[in-house]
């Protein structure tokens, strides 16, 4: 268009004498009329791609999402309809009110677990909606004491810990930005003092499951991360060797002076905070009653690196870290949770830069909008838009695929089950038969080692699929080091005997 009429002008004028000076005067009026033009439809599209209407002033104290969703109305909507269930192959909770109970569908977990409170209740993850209510009503939690820190990944917090801080005698006010250096001592300082809160009391701060707040800056909507046990794990991560070559922004820290900490806020990339966001919480923690909330990534994100900071870590008491004493054997074993962050860590997909976002909140189209899916789900829910993008092969081969990667971690998994469980009644056994417990230490470790794999993966919410080799790798351990165990127990019983 700005060529056309630019031709024109030039026709009109070309036989004047002052031919130059109109010439440049049509040219800089053409210049005008296109930059004015183009101005107004990039600020449409903008608007479009937006879709804001900006009839709320959000800003840091502003939890509710409903407030959020006034400006924003698609994103509300979809993050409203995570309180829809369903149930795929291994994903979901199923479509029933309350959600599938894991120990019900595989009771050998009863007896891994024995002694500890996920032996009495264990479910199926279910939607974003529910984190809250399904905390608050497990009987991990209203018959067991629980900490405050439970609340870290259950609900929005954000504000609740700033607030707290403040109470603790933190500096300035909540009106400061998430990022501000004020604002971190309020947001650390109530955390630490919420951590140590009885369940109880806690959860009187807490109103809403994850909100707008946790993921965005109410002043633009840029991603950010605002859960201190993320902010202080993937601190202590960039401080380790390990390489992580799916975060380059770690990699590039590292070669800084590392005098002020890693900050994903300032330093990752978007790409990377489309994983980190759910990184959150999607991952391995220790949360009990003697310390205050963290994740063990001091030497990496590979199981036997989380086992190993682990075993390197003394309670207050000098101690050796431990989730709980087993019930049938007392081996001192861990307990694994939800390590997304860290399976995906090791898969194809990360590597090749594909975040979680990307599949479990895939971009869709509203009219002439293009948005994130904001109802978090299965993407096997949503093949076209979370995997047709890159992948061009039909929906029901990716499934397939999915489902083949799934049902062979699944098989091996059983094996490791057994064998985790064949090794606990051996070693019943052979403490009712008066074995030398001294005897028997090496073997609670064969156990505690077996355990904390079979469980990574078991706990683990994508049943391989994240990284399918990593998966079985760590179940072939678990087999072994089950098997390991009962055959150096042949020895100690004959030893028992004599
Ligand atoms: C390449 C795509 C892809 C990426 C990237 C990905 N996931 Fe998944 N995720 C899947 C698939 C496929 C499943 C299996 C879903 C099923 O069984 O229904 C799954 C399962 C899950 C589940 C259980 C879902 C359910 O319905 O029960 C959770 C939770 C999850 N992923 C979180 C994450 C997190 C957190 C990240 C990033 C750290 C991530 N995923 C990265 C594809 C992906
Ligand atoms: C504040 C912590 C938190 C953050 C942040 C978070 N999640 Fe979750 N997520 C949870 C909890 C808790 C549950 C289980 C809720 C329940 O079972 O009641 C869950 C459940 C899920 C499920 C299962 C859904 C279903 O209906 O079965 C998926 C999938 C999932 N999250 C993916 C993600 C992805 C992807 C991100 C990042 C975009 C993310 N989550 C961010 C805590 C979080
Ligand atoms: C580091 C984040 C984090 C912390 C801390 C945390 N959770 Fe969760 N929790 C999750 C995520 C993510 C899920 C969904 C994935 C899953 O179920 O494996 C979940 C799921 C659950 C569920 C639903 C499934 C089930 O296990 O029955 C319950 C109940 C629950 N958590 C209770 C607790 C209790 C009690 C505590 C404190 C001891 C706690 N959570 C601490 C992140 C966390
Ligand atoms: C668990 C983290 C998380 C929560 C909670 C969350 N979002 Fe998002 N949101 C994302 C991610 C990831 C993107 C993609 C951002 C990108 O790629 O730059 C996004 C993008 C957006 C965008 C940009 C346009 C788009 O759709 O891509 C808006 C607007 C938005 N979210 C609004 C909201 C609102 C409103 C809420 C609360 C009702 C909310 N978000 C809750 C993670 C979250
Ligand atoms: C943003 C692009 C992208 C998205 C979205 C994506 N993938 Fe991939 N996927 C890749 C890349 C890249 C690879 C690595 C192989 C390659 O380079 O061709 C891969 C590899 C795979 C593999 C081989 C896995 C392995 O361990 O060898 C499977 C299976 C797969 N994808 C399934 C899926 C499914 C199912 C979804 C949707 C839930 C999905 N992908 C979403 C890019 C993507």
């Amino acid at each position: 268009m700005s060529e056309k009429m630019t031709n024109k002008l030039k026709a009109i004028f070309s036989r004047t004498p002052m031919k130059m000076g109109l010439v440049a005067l049509a040219a800089a009026v053409a210049t005008i009329l296109v930059l004015a033009l183009y101005s107004s439809v990039s600020t449409r599209k903008a608007e479009a791609r937006q879709s804001s209407f900006k009839i709320v002033d959000l800003d840091e104290k502003t939890i509710d999402p409903a407030q959020w969703g006034k400006n924003f109305p698609r994103q509300y909507d979809a993050y409203q309809r995570t309180s829809e269930n369903y149930g795929t192959k291994y994903g979901g909770a199923g479509s029933e009110g309350a959600p599938l109970s894991k120990l019900k569908e595989d009771p050998r977990l009863t007896t891994i677990f024995d002694g500890y409170a996920f032996a009495i209740d264990f479910n199926q993850r279910r939607g974003h909606a529910y984190m809250l209510f399904d905390q608050a009503h497990t009987r991990r939690v209203t018959e067991k004491p629980q900490p405050g820190s439970c609340l870290h990944c259950h609900s929005s917090n954000t504000v609740a810990y700033r607030q707290a801080g403040l109470g603790q005698g933190a500096p300035g006010t909540l009106d400061e930005p998430f990022d501000s250096p004020d604002a971190r001592k309020q947001l650390m300082a109530g955390f630490e003092a919420i951590c140590k809160m009885p369940y109880k009391d806690a959860a009187k701060l807490a109103d809403h499951p994850v909100a707008c707040i946790d993921c965005h800056d109410p002043k633009n909507m840029a991603l950010r991360v605002t859960k201190p046990g993320f902010l202080r794990g993937i601190d202590a991560l960039a401080r380790s060797s390990e390489p992580v070559p799916h975060l380059p922004s770690i990699e590039k820290w590292r070669k800084g002076d590392q005098k002020e900490a890693y900050e994903p806020n300032r330093d990752a990339s978007r790409q990377e905070l489309r994983s980190m966001v759910c990184g959150q919480c999607h991952v391995e923690y220790y949360c009990g009653p003697k310390v205050t909330l963290f994740f063990p990534w001091n030497k990496g994100l590979k199981v036997e690196q989380i086992e190993a900071t682990y075993s390197d870590y003394k309670f207050p008491d000098g101690h050796r870290f431990f989730d709980w004493k087993h019930g049938k054997t007392g081996a001192e074993v861990l307990k694994a949770q939800h390590p997304e962050f860290e399976m995906w860590s090791q898969g194809i997909h990360a590597r090749s830069g594909v975040s979680c976002a990307d599949c479990h909140m895939p971009y869709t189209r509203e009219g002439a909008i293009k948005i994130s899916d904001h109802h978090v789900r299965s993407p096997l829910l949503n093949i076209s838009r979370a995997c047709q993008t890159c992948h061009r092969f039909p929906e029901a081969e990716l499934k397939a695929r999915v489902e083949a990667i799934q049902d062979r971690t699944r098989a091996l998994m059983d094996r490791a089950e057994d064998a985790v469980v064949q090794l606990i009644n051996d070693l019943e056994q052979a403490k009712k038969a008066g074995a030398d417990e001294t005897k028997l230490q090496p073997i609670y470790e064969f156990q505690r080692k077996a355990q904390w794999r079979l469980d990574f993966v078991n706990a683990e919410n994508s049943m391989g699929f994240h990284a399918p080799q990593e998966a079985a790798r760590i179940l072939a351990e678990a087999i072994d080091y089950g098997r390991q165990g009962q055959l150096a127990l042949r020895d100690v019983k004959v030893v028992a005997k004599k």
